[in-house]
């Protein structure tokens, strides 16, 4: 239920530095289009009646059972008065305001339903003049539709989960978003004072006006649950410094291309990446591993032949340390997991021994062949085809993200990625191994991934192909001369961004 909503609430803290930024000019009107509890209103009920000026509180939700849950948190029926339960992003309000604070629903994509998202879609090409990758969240439209309603010189504080700018879509939208309005600050937290310490995501604020762009922001980072020294930062004072925040002035440029939800990169443009070297490609998708991946056990007793499996690993549990040898598939084979995936794909139907003939058709009788992505294919028991790649890339785990030496000569399914050296010979291979071995390397794949909380991150096919290999150790295993040295513009990282949204990752 909390989730079906994407229901978390504010931090008091952190209502109350947001509150702050956005009544600094004290308006007269403030916005909250997802009301909640109502932290927000009363954070700004408390700042005006503080300050002395006169404020009134709009609100939306589209959930009535909000009025019940504000009422007990202590608003007054008359603090509700310009409240309405009316979706806020579809159904928006007529008017403008000069003060508005989200915390927006946390709805990924696959929650929205399919009309949901169609008429969402529609309305961020049409108010950004771009198309938004489908895989955005709500949070993602509420941001768009949030800025659209800022008055001129308005004031908005966003706080939202830090794939907002990390997803596919991000490039799009902070481009957008850096074309026209002035983005003030982005506070990022540290885990001591993650505003959702129990949800599997690392949150931002985004202090945002409508004003004309700047070619700088201040970039926050937030150690300690504490508003006091954000406040005086965010309006400007002089603060006391308590060391509760690290503050970074950052070229606008910059940081978009960076991430804004990462630090500033420390040195010039890296020089190479992943890309120069190697391709990365996602694992094999079956559309029903059940059916197509199996133990070797099983194959035998089906009288499945050798020649028609293809050894396979299917979870990145199956994967001990940095290499996967032959013993590591027989050792999988005694604990009984599946090492085999079934592959028919250069003999017709009447070619194909009478064992699989049966195989297949005890498939169909179970509707494997009705399966949404299996009945795209002709014929249905047609499988992806991978050629077994030299190196294997773990792309999500907590702190676990690795590349692993692929000595078994295995395919991977959908769980790990497939990273094909340029250059097939073993000492290229041996050398660039020692590059994506070493903690550095490792280490800069925060660059590209998308942060989930504990420190866990993902990387996508292109994602990681734009890995940051550190210039020493390029040059240490001799493989300068086998890429070509380039500087990575910005207007590259966008145009590259805007193709990201390309099959492979949407299977991820
Ligand atoms: C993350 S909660 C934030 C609540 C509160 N403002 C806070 O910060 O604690 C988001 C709220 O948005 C509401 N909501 C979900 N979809 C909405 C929509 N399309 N328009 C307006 N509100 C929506 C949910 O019911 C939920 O109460």
């Amino acid at each position: 239920m909390l989730r079906a909503k994407g229901q978390f609430w504010t931090p008091d803290w952190v209502a109350e530095f947001m509150i702050a930024y956005v009544l600094c000019d004290r308006p007269k009107r403030l916005l909250d289009p997802a009301l909640g509890a109502g932290v927000f209103f009363r954070a700004a009920k408390q700042h005006a009646e503080s300050r002395g000026f006169e404020l009134s509180l709009f609100g939306r939700d589209v959930d009535s059972g909000v009025i019940e849950q504000a009422r007990r948190s202590g608003l007054s029926i008359d603090d509700l008065q310009h409240l309405e339960i009316r979706d806020f992003v579809l159904d928006p309000p007529s008017e403008k305001f000069p003060a508005i604070v989200v915390n927006p629903p946390y709805l990924r994509h696959h929650r929205l339903s399919l009309p949901q998202k169609m008429a969402l879609r529609v309305f961020a090409r049409t108010a950004i003049g771009r198309r938004i990758d489908g895989r955005a969240g709500l949070h993602v439209y509420f941001l768009i539709r949030a800025l659209q309603t800022l008055s001129p010189g308005g004031r908005l504080g966003y706080l939202v989960s830090a794939d907002i700018c990390e997803g596919v879509f991000a490039q799009t939208l902070w481009q957008w978003i850096a074309s026209k309005y002035k983005l003030d600050a982005v506070i990022d937290f540290s885990s001591e004072a993650a505003p959702f310490p129990d949800v599997d995501t690392n949150a931002l604020v985004f202090c945002i006006q409508n004003a004309p762009p700047s070619k700088y922001l201040n970039w926050i980072k937030c150690h300690q649950r504490s508003s006091e020294e954000l406040t005086s930062l965010l309006l400007g004072k002089a603060r006391k410094k308590n060391h509760t925040i690290e503050v970074h002035r950052r070229d606008l440029a910059e940081a978009i291309s960076t991430g804004l939800s990462r630090p500033p990169s420390q040195a010039e443009v890296d020089r190479y990446t992943l890309g120069d070297f190697a391709s990365v490609r996602r694992g094999i998708v079956t559309g029903a591993n059940d059916f197509f991946f199996m133990t070797l056990a099983k194959a035998k007793q089906l009288g499945i032949p050798e020649a028609l499996l293809t050894k396979a690993v299917g979870r990145t549990r199956d994967v001990v340390g940095e290499d996967f040898s032959p013993e590591d598939v027989e050792r999988l084979e005694a604990l009984g997991r599946p090492t085999r995936l079934l592959n028919v794909n250069n003999l017709s139907f009447d070619q194909l021994p009478a064992s699989v003939q049966a195989y297949l058709k005890e498939g169909e009788k179970r509707g494997f062949d009705q399966k949404t992505l299996i009945q795209t294919r002709k014929p249905w028991y047609r499988t992806e085809v991978r050629i077994p790649p030299p190196i294997l890339f773990a792309y999500l785990g907590r702190r676990n993200a690795r590349f692993i030496r692929n000595c078994a000569g295995v395919v991977p399914l959908t769980c790990l990625l497939c990273v094909y050296p340029n250059h097939d010979d073993t000492n290229f291979l041996d050398r660039l191994w020692g590059v994506l071995s070493h903690p550095q390397t490792v280490n800069n794949l925060r660059k590209v991934g998308k942060s989930y909380g504990g420190g866990a991150i993902k990387v996508e096919p292109r994602a990681l192909e734009r890995l940051p290999l550190p210039d020493d150790l390029v040059q240490r295993e001799g493989l300068a001369k086998y890429a070509q040295a380039k500087q990575a513009s910005l207007v590259d990282l966008f145009d590259r961004s805007s193709q990201v949204a390309d099959e492979e990752a949407k299977a991820l």
